[in-house]
């Protein structure tokens, strides 16, 4: 509830009713709601909060507040409406009448007034023919703060998998949802670069590729060749399987995290130890070859992450004299390792944790008793000295709080990790951290895959049905290139053709990431994801081109464009500007009225999007958005939106803009690449 709500409430606390009870606008504003149905009136006073107060009852209050309206003030106002975009679209008057049902006062709006304010508020903060300069849903309500947000966060030596979209798509979305409110959001990729596993994977690349081995130790600081990181996968696989039975190799593997680790540590200390070396080489090959991979796909997606901390010149500069641009622009990658090697800080807690008290020993581990006894403790060092995934969370917490002053800390990761992440949180408190209230798990469902016998099922790497998010990328786009081909031939075979298969395609999949609560579970379809009809990408994307066509179709009509011309950014722009002129008057159907109130309502989801960390709340609202859009059409088919009347072509290319502004602030805001053509 927003725009149309602030300035009705603003009107009634000057009606004789309400001031005469003394309602002030911001009360009159908390009390207004949307009627259920349409014929209910537009908005609704609900009288309960206010009659419980003044201990009236609530039918009579109603009462009280229309009595004694003064209905030629409102015949006055009503011949000032703003029924053009020369008068400043705050000076008309929204309510036309009120009457009441029971406890509610019911509010019946100017529509052309409404379409006025709406419209303009987008034109002025959607000024500007670039998608980056789109301004309306933004607010300033998050402005000095800071959020610092765990996404993505895939583990070196595995290829990315499907589930990897989810983390990395809802927390990129988020992260954009909140600077849209005014934050300051670092997104901080939390590379599993460091546990027991690569004592296992180390073993055996020693073991299955002794070429390994050798080249680290003659001081080769690219020992693995070209190795994929599917086979760094596959050898760590084969160890493990191996040493589950064969106490020996298992004996091996932990030693050689434990090599890795004190090496590592050592570093801290400005010393080397000599054992630790061929390891460390080995580790850190492992990272750059996984990195590679991962920056493909995160490129695909759009997403850019720069390593912490920052080194090269160029964008330090950026980092100190802009660091809101920095943090905008790129997301930053910080290992687990960087928490066990930089300022110490994993033994620094378990020592602090010790001498606190708040950590014992148990069976050689040291561990903390979040939730009691008789539930598993939060491990901090394992019984072979090595530190857990627990211990350099609560590193990478209390190192974000510290670096970023964040006030709030989100964690993008499946709902499977929910334990983890309340004992890392109870920690924190039980650390004396008074800031442990300002985390959060921001759990999200799985990706479900139809199997052969027709059941939905995880990808699973066990079952051996494992999905490569770059395959599952590549397929979407190829899929979308084909259509492509079919309907457009002419666009499929350009370069812009490739560019818009790819950003469909991605879309496709992003959209049908995020267009569903984050918990629940999301089926993959390939036939809804790449329908071209139906709540998915592509038909969000095309609503989009197909607003900028009509556009492009009122310039070849009425504009002194050349006819036929192609719809493309700048002949789009100046439509828009020209649209501005448009009379909001005119557009008095219901359908219009419908695609206002959604309009209007933008803002409102984006902000609750953000507040509530559901990039779906967005979706949702595109979803209805474009529907309305569609039904619209089918309205207009006699006068068609660009048709014979000009001024009423006009007023209609004036909303399309405005849904072309909106849609696709939104899908951007999804994390999503716009496209002209498609
Ligand atoms: N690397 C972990 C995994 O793949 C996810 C890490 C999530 N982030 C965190 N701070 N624990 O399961």
């Amino acid at each position: 509830m927003g725009l149309i709500e602030q300035q009705v409430a603003a009107e009634l606390a000057e009606w004789p009713g309400f001031k005469a009870l003394g309602l002030t606008a911001d009360k009159i504003f908390q009390n207004l709601a949307r009627p259920p149905k349409d014929d209910m009136g537009d908005l609704a006073f609900a009288t309960f909060k206010v009659a419980k107060e003044r201990g009236i009852a609530p039918p009579q209050l109603a009462l009280e507040l229309v009595a004694g309206r003064d209905t030629a003030g409102i015949s006055k106002r009503l011949r000032k409406i703003d029924t053009g975009p020369d008068l400043p679209a705050a000076r008309a008057n929204l309510v036309v009448t009120v009457g009441t049902a029971g406890p509610y006062v019911n509010i019946q709006l100017n529509r052309a007034g409404v379409a006025a304010l709406v419209l303009a508020a987008i034109e002025q903060q959607s000024a500007g023919a670039e998608p980056k300069d789109w301004r309306y849903g933004d607010s300033e309500a998050g402005r000095g703060k800071t959020l610092v947000i765990d996404l993505s966060s895939p583990n070196i030596a595995k290829p990315l998998a499907v589930h990897h979209l989810r983390s990395t798509m809802i927390g990129y979305s988020i992260k954009k949802l909140r600077e849209s409110q005014g934050w300051r959001v670092v997104g901080v990729n939390h590379l599993g670069d460091w546990g027991t596993g690569f004592g296992k994977l180390i073993a055996g690349l020693k073991k299955y590729f002794p070429e390994v081995e050798q080249r680290a130790k003659a001081g080769d600081d690219k020992p693995l060749g070209d190795m994929s990181v599917q086979t760094l996968n596959e050898t760590y696989a084969r160890f493990n399987s191996e040493s589950k039975d064969n106490e020996a190799l298992a004996e091996a593997g932990r030693n050689e995290f434990a090599v890795l680790e004190q090496h590592i540590e050592a570093l801290v200390k400005g010393e080397r130890t000599q054992a630790g070396e061929v390891n460390f080489r080995i580790w850190q090959h492992t990272r750059e070859i996984s990195l590679a991979e991962f920056e493909r796909m995160y490129a695909h997606l759009g997403l850019s992450f720069h390593l912490w901390p920052v080194v090269d010149h160029a964008h330090k500069q950026v980092l100190t004299s802009e660091p809101e641009a920095f943090y905008r622009a790129h997301c930053l990658y910080i290992g687990e390792s960087y928490y066990v090697a930089a300022e110490d800080l994993c033994r620094r807690i378990i020592a602090d944790s010790v001498a606190g008290h708040v950590a014992e020993e148990s069976e050689g581990a040291i561990v903390i008793y979040t939730h009691g006894k008789d539930k598993p403790p939060l491990m901090l060092v394992k019984n072979d000295g090595a530190t857990s995934y627990h211990v350099r969370d609560l590193a990478a917490a209390i190192y974000r709080h510290r670096h970023w002053q964040a006030n709030e800390l989100a964690y993008v990761v499946g709902g499977e990790q929910k334990w983890h992440f309340e004992q890392l949180f109870k920690a924190l408190e039980l650390l004396e951290h008074t800031w442990a209230n300002g985390c959060r798990h921001i759990d999200f469902g799985l990706m479900l895959f139809q199997q052969a016998d027709g059941k939905w099922a995880k990808s699973s790497t066990r079952r051996g049905t494992a999905i490569m998010l770059e395959d599952l990328l590549d397929e979407a786009i190829k899929s979308v290139r084909e259509i492509m081909t079919a309907k457009n031939p002419e666009l499929a075979a350009t370069p812009e053709g490739e560019r818009v298969a790819h950003a469909v395609g991605v879309g496709a999949v992003v959209f049908n990431d995020l267009k569903a609560g984050r918990r629940n579970n999301v089926k993959f379809d390939w036939d809804a994801v790449l329908d071209f009809e139906g709540e998915s990408g592509p038909y969000m994307l095309y609503q989009y081109v197909r607003m900028g066509s009509v556009m492009q179709t009122f310039a070849n009509r009425y504009g002194k464009q050349e006819p036929g011309a192609q719809a493309t950014g700048a002949a789009i722009a100046e439509v828009a500007n020209q649209a501005e002129t448009g009379d909001a008057a005119l557009l008095t159907l219901d359908e219009e009225w419908r695609i206002l109130k959604l309009l209007a309502d933008f803002p409102d989801a984006v902000a609750k999007a953000s507040d509530e960390y559901e990039p779906s709340v967005v979706a949702q609202h595109l979803i209805k958005l474009a529907g309305a859009t569609s039904t619209w059409w089918t309205a207009t088919k006699d006068t068609r939106i660009v048709g014979d009347d000009k001024a009423l072509s006009l007023a209609r290319v004036r909303l399309v803009n405005a849904i072309r502004r909106t849609l696709g602030k939104g899908l951007t805001l999804l994390g999503m690449t716009l496209v002209d053509r498609m």
